[in-house]
């Protein structure tokens, strides 16, 4: 089984937009909806999770009856306190349809709704080959590490950072033997899937991501979303 998690289970507040930000919309349309179209273009995936925070269950279930006819690839689920945990609450979305071993999860930002079918493709062919796999981009200014506050600690390499974008596909069998095994300090420490492979020294396929593929965070990026749109 192969199924992507749509994590649309948090609130927006850098957006700040009054709602949640999957919900605002760009060039006519809600954000959520332009990610779960490209998704629904790509034929491997048996379905697709979309995530919510549970006071916003209906309101997603409605857009899905509005935007897609018919939607049995799509399903809604409550998202979790932490991104972290949507991804869990995803995984176990799928154990709980009995998926055979090896089940495939594509994680994927809703609110990067410049993703391409082909980096979705991508990620699941290296988590297939790889076990773990993330797209990303070269770090084009140097990067300050600053573990006190206004003091400069450390100036890692350029050339060695790059910023991690979604898609991140992983081996959920793989994914849950680590997760099972990990301290409750190291789950604290978890915001992203990748972490958690990293965390044990499991190997992760860097593949390259896409400029275009920058998540709406900030109200700045409604206005650049708009004029790509244009
Ligand atoms: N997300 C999620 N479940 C959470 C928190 C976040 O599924 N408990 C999702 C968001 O909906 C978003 C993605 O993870 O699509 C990336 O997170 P981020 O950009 O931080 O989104 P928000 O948490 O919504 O934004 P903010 O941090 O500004 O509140």
């Amino acid at each position: 089984m192969i199924c992507a998690a749509l994590l649309a289970g948090g609130i927006g507040s850098r957006l700040n937009q009054g709602k949640p930000k999957q919900f605002v919309d760009i060039n006519n349309k809600p954000i959520l909806i332009h990610s779960v179209e490209t998704f629904l273009n790509v034929d491997d995936l048996d379905k697709i999770i979309v995530s919510s925070p549970k006071e916003y269950i209906d309101k997603t279930e409605s857009l899905m009856d509005e935007y897609f006819l018919n939607y049995d690839r799509i399903v809604v689920i409550e998202g979790g306190e932490t991104r972290n945990d949507t991804i869990l609450n995803s995984i176990n979305y799928m154990k709980n349809q009995n998926c055979e071993n090896d089940s495939i999860l594509v994680t994927h930002d809703a609110s990067r709704i410049f993703v391409s079918e082909k980096l979705i493709e991508d990620s699941i062919k290296y988590a297939i080959e790889v076990g773990a796999a993330s797209a990303v981009i070269p770090a084009t200014d140097v990067i300050f590490e600053s573990k006190e506050d206004g003091k400069l600690t450390d100036v890692p390499l350029r050339k060695y950072l790059c910023h991690a974008q979604t898609p991140q596909s992983f081996n959920i069998d793989k994914f849950l033997e680590i997760y099972e095994d990990l301290s409750d300090e190291e789950i604290a420490k978890l915001d992203e899937a990748m972490v958690l492979f990293h965390l044990r020294d499991v190997e992760v396929k860097l593949f390259k991501g896409n400029q275009n593929n920058f998540k709406i965070t900030r109200p700045f990026d409604i206005v650049l979303a708009e004029a790509m749109f244009k």
